[in-house]
């Protein structure tokens, strides 16, 4: 089936220019990067909420808002429609009443990044490019990898040689060209700039093409829908390049414009490791730009990012939406993973657990109320990151008895 009528064109941010939509494309021609823009009447005039939530419990359910011209040419490894769990013995523990998480762990490659993979890769197929390459952190690399697999892309990857061993590990397995740089993302992603320019690939890097965000956008469509098509009052998300917070904020516009939603928006909640928090800085300094943050190191490696080419669109989004931009420490985000293991039973990725370290900041310092409903954005598995985790069990002998208190310490 096809789809394209609804996309109305391709818009820079920057400078207002406009480009036609479902062409192979990259930036602006200043350089900022494209978001597209859907004829939301005609979206509207085709399509209800009811309709749609008939549909299967795919993100391809709201196709009238993706950017694929055919439906044929979607590779899908069943991503979307992640559960939004609420977290109550979590919210009692720590005071709050209406706590949620919107859990992307349980996504194929086991982090959100699969979204923006399958919208970014399908697109990619239908303007026929052959070979893509693109810097990441890990988990990007890993979705990518997995869906050009699927599409029969070549995918070439550039990665910090300190990203979690485990994503070498399902880049390699699914035949990706990949390589580590001793540096960072933004090492990695100089040396996929010269490649790009040089072989004429395709340049997949965060918001160098204008569909990933719109893969990712989803998650906003989703807690929408989830809700019963409103917005809770809090969204909180760990934010590296940014493209979740811009795809969420953009979602929510979006919904706003077709009528589905009222106006309320939710605020928006940026968080930073306090090893790498551009962002943050940039908040506190109500500036509309970020700086590059030098000497860029957390657990969180998801969330290392010392500059965002998109970091004028979170800061729009943070500012627009009466939200802020936080930083947590390692240690508090170590301690969230854990709190949120042994109460919810969910072992999250450490870029989600930051989200509830910063939750916790902000309820102390009276930002959020105890009664607001608040959506932590958990972004991956936990299963991803072994590292984080210390744990040591006593080593039975085949004739030893177990000791009747257990051994291992309840939080
Ligand atoms: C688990 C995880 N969470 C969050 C992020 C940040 O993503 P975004 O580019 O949307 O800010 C990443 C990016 O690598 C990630 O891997
Ligand atoms: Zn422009």
């Amino acid at each position: 089936m096809k789809c394209d009528m609804y996309i109305s064109h391709l818009e820079c941010p920057q400078c207002t220019n406009r480009y036609e939509g479902g062409k192979r494309i990259q930036v602006c021609e200043c350089g900022s990067p494209l978001l597209v823009r859907y004829d939301l009447k005609r979206v509207g005039a085709i399509l209800d909420k009811q309709a749609l939530s008939a549909r299967p419990a795919s993100l391809w359910r709201y196709r009238e808002l993706l950017p694929l011209r055919d439906e044929a040419h979607i590779v899908s490894l069943g991503e979307g429609m992640t559960p939004l769990v609420r977290a109550r013995q979590l919210g009692r523990r720590f005071g709050f009443t209406n706590l949620f998480i919107k859990d992307e762990g349980i996504i194929p490659t086991g982090t959100f990044k699969a979204r923006g993979a399958a919208v970014g890769v399908s697109c990619a197929r239908e303007v026929g490019v052959d070979t893509l390459a693109m810097p990441t952190n890990g988990n990007a690399g890993g979705a990518w990898a997995a869906y050009c697999a699927a599409a029969g892309i070549r995918c070439v990857i550039v990665m910090p040689q300190d990203a979690p061993a485990i994503n070498t590990k399902e880049i390699a397995i699914t035949g990706a060209d990949l390589f580590l740089v001793d540096g960072l993302i933004s090492d990695a992603g100089r040396i996929v700039g010269r490649a790009v320019a040089q072989h004429g690939w395709f340049d997949a890097s965060t918001l160098k093409e204008p569909y990933r965000i719109e893969g990712k956008k989803t998650m906003g469509l989703e807690i929408a829908e989830q809700m019963g098509w409103r917005v809770p009052d809090v969204i909180i998300y760990p934010t590296g390049g940014g493209v979740g917070i811009i795809g969420i904020f953009k979602a929510i516009r979006e919904l706003q414009d077709l009528g589905w939603i009222g106006a309320k928006m939710p605020r928006l909640v940026a968080v930073q490791a306090s090893g790498c928090a551009p962002i943050v800085k940039a908040y506190e300094a109500r500036a509309h730009t970020s700086e590059f943050w030098e000497g860029a190191a957390t657990c969180a490696f998801g969330i290392t990012v010392p500059k965002a080419l998109g970091d004028f669109l979170v800061l729009e989004a943070v500012y627009a939406s009466r939200g802020c931009a936080v930083a947590v420490t390692d240690t508090a985000i170590l301690d969230a993973q854990a709190q949120i293991a042994a109460l919810e039973g969910n072992f999250v990725c450490p870029e989600g657990a930051a989200t509830f370290a910063a939750a916790r900041k902000l309820l102390a310092q009276g930002w959020i109320q105890p009664e607001e409903e608040v959506v932590l954005l958990n972004t991956g598995t936990g299963l991803k990151y072994p590292q984080t985790v210390q744990a040591e069990a006593p080593l039975l002998a085949p004739g030893d008895d177990l000791p009747v208190d257990g051994c291992v310490k309840r939080f």
